[in-house]
């Protein structure tokens, strides 16, 4: 069997990682098409090295750009490759402008599509994201669920052929580097941080970047936390803060670091009171190592983590977000969720039975 794989930014090459992994074990073929939507070596080339994904094999070096430019390039660069490899799956991940793209050239092409991280949804039309996962769901031949919720999603939109529950490869990924983040990452002492002495934050979500109000409102609340926070910042985030023209004075507790690579940022989060943050993975993860979650959004894709009493959504509002740091104390119990570290397996069989 030829797999060709599509990613292009942070999560999706962490998500590659198991599953290009149970691939190679299996012996298919797997076309590595990196489109080239995160560039800086801290974003993408640290990535693939700790998490030995291998060399991809076309990057296509689209670059940023406006939504419909850079989905556009990217459309017209994956659309020659797959033309070229004719792979027998392209499997996209997630909910960039990476995966439509790559869903949207398989299927003119007639290539059947499997896309992971299958029907969630926000139901907010505003976030590019949501645009990106309805199209892909519809687009997509396979349909890989981390949830029943998601499963439950699909069917409401008229999904129920090729959808498997198989749970999140998310959850592999950070089984399978846990151990190594805890002997090799020395996050901890560069930074001089003590285990539960500091909270962690990222902030990437267009809402939250390019709105400077809520910007400045969620910098407001950090500056109120009187914890240390430790604070890698995308560079979406860091062009924003550049906007706001030193109109608010960050305290020295928030400690505004580059990003980091994925070992560093499991020290990072496997060892912080709480994490604050409008990333879904984070959320998710946060959950796994039984860390309390401030979200900083009105809604989540990921409702098991704020149903189980993990999570808790306080949207961009400076005074919700203080009251949360200080007061928010997670259930007693952390049920298990988003299966159990063994979805990459699931998903290569998957692809072998279908015909
Ligand atoms: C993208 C995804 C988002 C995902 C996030 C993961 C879309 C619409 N958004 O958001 O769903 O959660 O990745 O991190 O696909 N930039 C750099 N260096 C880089 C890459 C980006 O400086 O290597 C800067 C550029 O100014 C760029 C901006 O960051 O315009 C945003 O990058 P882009 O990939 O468009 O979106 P993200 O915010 O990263
Ligand atoms: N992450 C990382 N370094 C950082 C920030 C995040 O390795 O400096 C990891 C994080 O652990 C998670 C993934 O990147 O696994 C999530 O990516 P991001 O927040 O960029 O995107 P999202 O999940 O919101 O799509």
């Amino acid at each position: 069997m030829k797999v060709a794989t599509i990613v292009g930014a942070r999560p999706q090459f962490i998500k590659a990682a198991p599953v290009s992994k149970a691939l190679r074990k299996g012996h298919h073929i797997e076309v590595l098409i990196h489109t080239g939507q995160h560039y800086d070596d801290g974003l993408s080339a640290i990535f693939f090295e700790e998490l030995e994904l291998p060399v991809p094999d076309y990057n296509l070096g689209i670059g940023s750009g406006s939504h419909g430019a850079q989905t556009g390039a990217m459309l017209a660069g994956v659309e020659e490759v797959l033309t070229q490899e004719k792979p027998d799956w392209v499997l996209v991940y997630g909910d960039t402008n990476s995966t439509i793209a790559g869903a949207l050239a398989a299927a003119k092409l007639h290539q059947r599509v499997a896309h992971i991280e299958a029907g969630l949804r926000s139901f907010n039309r505003a976030m590019p994201e949501e645009i990106n996962r309805v199209l892909t769901d519809h687009l997509s031949d396979l349909l890989f669920c981390p949830s029943p919720t998601a499963v439950e999603n699909l069917a409401a939109e008229g999904i129920t052929g090729g959808v498997h529950l198989v749970g999140d490869v998310m959850a592999d990924v950070l089984q399978q580097t846990i151990e190594r983040a805890r002997e090799s990452s020395t996050i901890l002492q560069r930074l001089e941080l003590k285990e539960q002495g500091y909270l962690l934050a990222t902030i990437h979500r267009e809402e939250n970047t390019d709105d400077l109000v809520h910007l400045r409102d969620i910098l407001s609340a950090f500056n109120q936390v009187e914890e240390t926070i430790v604070f890698p910042i995308h560079p979406r985030t860091r062009k924003a803060l550049a906007r706001l023209n030193g109109s608010v004075t960050l305290t020295a507790k928030l400690r505004l670091i580059d990003p980091v690579g994925y070992l560093d940022l499991v020290r990072l989060a496997q060892s912080a009171r709480l994490i604050l943050t409008d990333s879904g993975g984070l959320q998710k993860e946060a959950y796994w190592l039984g860390v309390p979650c401030v979200t900083l959004r009105d809604e989540t894709e990921w409702v098991e983590t704020v149903g189980a009493g993990w999570n808790i959504l306080t949207g961009a509002r400076t005074e919700a977000i203080v009251d949360a740091v200080s007061s928010f104390r997670p259930a007693m119990t952390r049920p298990a969720l988003y299966g159990n570290g063994k979805s990459a397996a699931r998903i290569s069989y998957a692809l072998t039975m279908t015909k």
